[in-house]
This record gives C-alpha cells, sequence and structure tokens, in this order.
C-alpha cells in the first residue's frame, strides 16, 4: 500500500500539451500525451492529496479518480486555470508542456492557398512564463516543481545547463528529461533526473511514469516537512 503521506495537502498539477490557434482548423501543439503529468495526478490522490489536474491536450487518458479536472486549451487558459488554483495550493508541479510561443495573430477564417499569398509569413509572439509567475506569486511554504525537457543526453553539462535554470526559475525541484525520437514524449516510462535548489543530483531510473511520479512526491513530502514549515 502507497503512504498517506500527502493527505491534507493541496497539489495543483498541469498536464499534456497546449495548442495555440492559427486559424479555427489549425493550430501550433507538441507532442506531450499527458500521461507524465496523469501519473503525477493519480499517485497524489492515491497518497492522500486534494488534486487539482489542469490537463491541457492529451491522448485518450483514464482519468484519474477522485481528481478535480480542470480542461483547458491554449497557453493563456492553462496559465488562468493554474494561477487560480495555487491561491489555495501547497504544491505546484508543472508538467504541462507549454507553447512558449503563439500565432500573433489567429485569422477568424480557414487560412487559404491562393496564388498571390503562397507561402503564408506566420509571425509568432512569446508566451508569457507561468512557472516564473507562480514563483513571483509563491504563497509562503509553498513548493513549486518544474520539468525540463532537454534534448541529448542528461550528462554533466547537460545537467550544470538545468541546475543554472532551476536556479533562474527559482523553483524548488526540477525534473530534467531527456526528450527525443523514443524519450519521454508519448512512451510509457520515463528517466532522467530530479535536482533540487539545495543541490540534490537523484537520477530518476528509467520506469513507468508513475514511478518517476513517486520520486517526485518523495521529495515535495521531505520539503514540506521542512523544520519551520506545517
Ligand atoms: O506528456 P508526456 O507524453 O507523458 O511527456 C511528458 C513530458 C516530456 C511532456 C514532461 O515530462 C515534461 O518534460 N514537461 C515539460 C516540458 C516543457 O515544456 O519543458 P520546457 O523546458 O519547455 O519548460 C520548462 C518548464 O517551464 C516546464 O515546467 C513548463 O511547464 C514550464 N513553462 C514553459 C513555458 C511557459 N510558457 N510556461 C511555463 O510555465
Amino acid at each position: 500500500a502507497l503512504p498517506r503521506d500527502l493527505e491534507g495537502v493541496h497539489v495543483v498539477i498541469s498536464a499534456g500539451g497546449t495548442r495555440e490557434p492559427l486559424d479555427p482548423v489549425r493550430h501550433l501543439g507538441n507532442r506531450s500525451s499527458g500521461k507524465q503529468g496523469y501519473a503525477l495526478a493519480r499517485v497524489a490522490a492515491q497518497r492522500g492529496a486534494r488534486v487539482t489536474l489542469v490537463t491541457a491536450h492529451t491522448q485518450a487518458l483514464a482519468e484519474p479518480a477522485g481528481v478535480d479536472i480542470r480542461p483547458v486549451s491554449t497557453a493563456a487558459q492553462l496559465g488562468e486555470a493554474v494561477q487560480d488554483a495555487a491561491r489555495t495550493a501547497d504544491v505546484i508541479v508543472m508538467a504541462a508542456a507549454v507553447a512558449d510561443f503563439r500565432p500573433a495573430d489567429t485569422a477568424d477564417y480557414k487560412i487559404k492557398k491562393s496564388d498571390d499569398n503562397p507561402d503564408p509569413d506566420i509571425k509568432l509572439v512569446r508566451n508569457p512564463d507561468i512557472l516564473a509567475g507562480l514563483v513571483r506569486q509563491r504563497l509562503p511554504g509553498q513548493v513549486i516543481v518544474g520539468f525540463a525537457a532537454e534534448t541529448g543526453d542528461a550528462d554533466g553539462s547537460v545537467l550544470d545547463h538545468a541546475t543554472a535554470k532551476l536556479k533562474r526559475k527559482g523553483c524548488d525541484l526540477l525534473v530534467v528529461n531527456a526528450v527525443g525520437e523514443g524519450k519521454a514524449f508519448e512512451m510509457e516510462e520515463n528517466t532522467g533526473w530530479l535536482l533540487s535548489a539545495e543541490g540534490l543530483r537523484e537520477r530518476i531510473p528509467l520506469g513507468a511514469k508513475a514511478l518517476l511520479a513517486a520520486t517526485v512526491w518523495d521529495a515535495v513530502t521531505g520539503l514540506l516537512h521542512r523544520p519551520g514549515k506545517g
């Protein structure tokens, strides 16, 4: 049986991939299936947490039992829903793959092929960094966990880069996933490193996404029970 060590803890998890519309039928998206975020939600609920799952687009996944699910589509909607839930959260985990850019304009009608405009120019603009915003508005004692999808092997240089990212972003924990063909996205299994602001570097062996989720929750409970915390 799993420990009930998240009893009385409100956790907010984002999952899936956002979609940024170009016109009524097209969007910019990414390959996130939502499996890692849903596994985090399922394991947290099994360990007794109150779970809010803000979910962007996913493959068809079974809904984790006993979880409050809030579906969204764009990065802007995901940011709003996470910020709203964060007002009562003890822990926030940003496992969603959030679009860094969105089309500057969304056409009201399907963009047509035409002889005078064979190669339409699509201008992109930056989306706000939701994680950075959460850190700026952090409540006392709130634990914030980020994910980093990095191409290339998670060797020393990638970890140094990720540690710098963790410090820059100001979150407490960062899960570093190696992504690329046949890695992390859409797979049943995941692997990577768990980095903490306090300097911990823990290798997460290749295994079911529920296993990576359990490693994250173990580290989170450690932080929730730091001296001076409730
Ligand atoms: O969904 P699966 O198929 O199971 O795959 C899981 C996963 C690989 C998508 C997941 O484990 C993962 O790594 N998610 C984060 C992917 C990502 O967007 O990484 P990033 O390095 O671009 O972003 C870093 C962090 O900032 C993330 O926590 C992200 O949620 C957050 N972010 C990013 C952009 C943005 N505008 N706002 C954000 O808050």
